[in-house]
């Protein structure tokens, strides 16, 4: 059947978290936008971030040491520029979410900002706000509700981004590649509409869901970053993703995330026996960054054969944890734990994918018209590890970046028309075996745990590898022959995202920040720059030419 729909705005921008939602907010009146979700609006990673938003708020601290923190824990591969420019945009970004009514913890104010600035792993200063241990619920439950009054932004949820329409033009004598848009399956209605726009926006979050054990919720299979490399796009530093060190151990938790602020206002990590370790790893102990940290974890768990370790502030006050930490408080109170007065058992779990889709100072990516933000996108902020409480920063510079850039693009007379080709699903039926798919989720989940985790080997990523291409070829078959689904499309963007973390692991041959390979320990300053994957069809803009 042919589908006929195609809807048309001056702005695409895919995904709701704190990236595409701040962007859309930020839409003139005047910009036709819609906004894509592929479930409800609110889920997604911003929902769940716990820590807070770091920014220099306090006469005592400074842009210098919130740019060398950041340095520092990227471990020689953060781009100095951006990591200034983001640092440098940080309080007006704060300023601009305090009024849009985020609720952020005042009492007691440490500092001259007037609200408590809690303390995380790499900070060398009080310098994160949050909304008690719930900051992302706050922003992203708050912003939710500013747009209800903007005037021009149509919503479409429950409609996930299947590919981005792209197409190649002549410009004088050369080529280009530009977006035209991107076909959007209604999950719910179980067809695909083509949708037109001048600009389209990948904020997309993250891909911590192809590892077996992630803090993140099921939103987050890199969706963005597999239909970016389809289109041509570079993707960059795939190999460092980043493992939180405390997440709850306990099975029905599913990877109930244990706030970095636990050791940032005096947590201390334990050994079943009540020793502290962190000190034999690094002189930060509980503060070291968090490569750092769940390394540490990692070895001593496996050297003790142990299946987590502890994580105890029962030596702070009570009232202080309950006012600090009431979700963590409640939720762990839920399952057993009252962490006022036993420590509570953690184990790491994957968190955040420092790279992605290579974008410049604007967010553009290589394709025109085509920009990329927030978790989704590799700006060069974070190098081979992200600073705690960065990531929702960067989300929020990076949407203000890439207004003045779209607003910028609106204002040029539009090139021609495209006639975006309909959905095309004569030569493909229902599928017969659903059960491929979800068997595939399970193992692609099991061994990117097992060979491309905390620890890797050059034997581990080989067996990677087999398995990985294995899966890619089964699921393209299935993808040419069976009607999309979303547990398929999220399948096929897992794969190719595991592919291009195997990929970009095995092409750096030392240990850096978040990639450890025993087979290569040390770390080699010649290969201080970032792993860039360049897809077949790559095209350079004519700014980078
Ligand atoms: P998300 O918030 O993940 O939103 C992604 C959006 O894209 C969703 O709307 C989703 O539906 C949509 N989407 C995805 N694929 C498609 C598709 N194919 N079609 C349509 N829509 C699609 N960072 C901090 O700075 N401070 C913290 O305290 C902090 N705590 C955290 C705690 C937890 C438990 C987690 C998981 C992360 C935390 N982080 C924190 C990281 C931070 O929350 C994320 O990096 C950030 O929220 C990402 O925002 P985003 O807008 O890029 O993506
Ligand atoms: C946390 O609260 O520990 C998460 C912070 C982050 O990921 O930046």
């Amino acid at each position: 059947m042919m589908q006929k729909e195609n809807l048309s705005f001056d702005v695409l921008i895919i995904g709701s978290g704190a990236a595409g939602l701040s962007l859309a907010l930020r839409m003139p009146p005047g910009i036709k936008t819609a906004l894509v979700a592929k479930r409800e609006l609110v889920e997604g990673n911003t929902l769940y971030a716990q820590g807070g938003i770091s920014a220099v708020l306090d006469a005592r601290d400074s842009v210098n040491s919130h740019v060398q923190d950041t340095l520092d824990a990227g471990a020689g591969l953060c781009d100095e520029a951006v990591v200034r420019m983001v640092v440098e945009h940080g309080p007006d970004n704060i300023r601009w979410l305090f009024e849009e009514g985020v609720e952020f913890t005042r009492t007691p104010p440490t500092g001259d900002s007037g609200y408590h600035l809690t303390r995380e792993g790499g900070h060398s200063h009080r310098r994160v706000v949050h909304a008690a241990d719930a900051t992302g619920h706050a922003i992203e439950t708050t912003l939710l509700r500013r747009l209800d009054s903007h005037p021009n932004v149509s919503v479409f949820e429950h409609h996930i981004a299947v590919d981005l329409i792209t197409a190649e033009h002549h410009h004088g004598r050369r080529l280009q590649r530009r977006c035209h848009g991107a076909y959007l399956l209604s999950i719910r209605e179980d067809r695909v509409v083509s949708v037109s726009a001048r600009c389209v926006v990948l904020a997309t979050g993250g891909a911590s869901k192809v590892y077996l054990y992630t803090s993140n919720p099921d939103v987050a299979t890199g969706d963005g970053i597999a239909m970016a490399w389809r289109a041509g796009c570079r993707v960059a530093n795939m190999e460092f993703i980043q493992f939180h060190p405390t997440c709850l151990f306990h099975p029905a938790a599913k990877s109930f995330l244990i706030s970095e602020a636990v050791r940032g206002e005096g947590g201390r990590l334990l050994l079943p026996d009540g020793t502290r370790f962190m000190e034999r790893f690094d002189e930060r102990g509980e503060l070291a960054p968090r490569d750092i940290v769940a390394r540490a974890i990692d070895h001593e768990m496996k050297r003790l054969g142990i299946d987590c370790v502890y994580l105890d502030i029962s030596h702070k006050p009570a009232a202080e944890i309950e006012h600090l930490f009431p979700t963590i408080h409640q939720r762990c109170l839920e399952l057993g734990f009252d962490m006022r007065i036993q420590p509570l058992p953690v184990v790491p779990a994957a968190h955040y994918t420092c790279g992605g889709v290579r974008t410049d100072r604007l967010a553009r990516t290589d394709v025109d018209g085509l920009y990329a933000i927030g978790e989704t996108a590799y700006t060069g902020l974070h190098g081979a590890n992200r600073m705690a409480s960065n990531s929702l920063l960067e989300c929020l510079v990076f949407s203000e970046l890439a207004l003045a850039d779209i607003l910028r693009e609106l204002e040029q007379p539009q090139r021609g028309e495209f006639a975006i080709a309909p959905w095309d699903e004569s030569r493909v039926t229902d599928s017969d075996e659903e059960v491929v798919v979800s068997h595939n989720w399970d193992e692609l989940r099991s061994f990117m745990w097992d060979y491309v985790g905390i620890v890797r080997s050059n034997k581990r990523l080989e067996r990677a590898r087999r398995r990985v291409n294995l899966l890619r070829h089964e699921i393209n078959e299935y993808y040419g022959n069976f009607r999309v689904s979303n547990d398929l499309l999220e399948l096929r963007n897992l794969v190719d995202v595991a592919d291009l973390i195997i990929e970009s692991a095995q092409r750096r041959r030392e240990s850096r920040g978040l990639h450890y390979n025993i087979d290569f320990p040390d770390r080699d300053d010649h290969q201080a720059m970032p792993t860039m994957l360049i897809p077949d069809n790559y095209v350079p803009r004519r700014s980078d030419a």
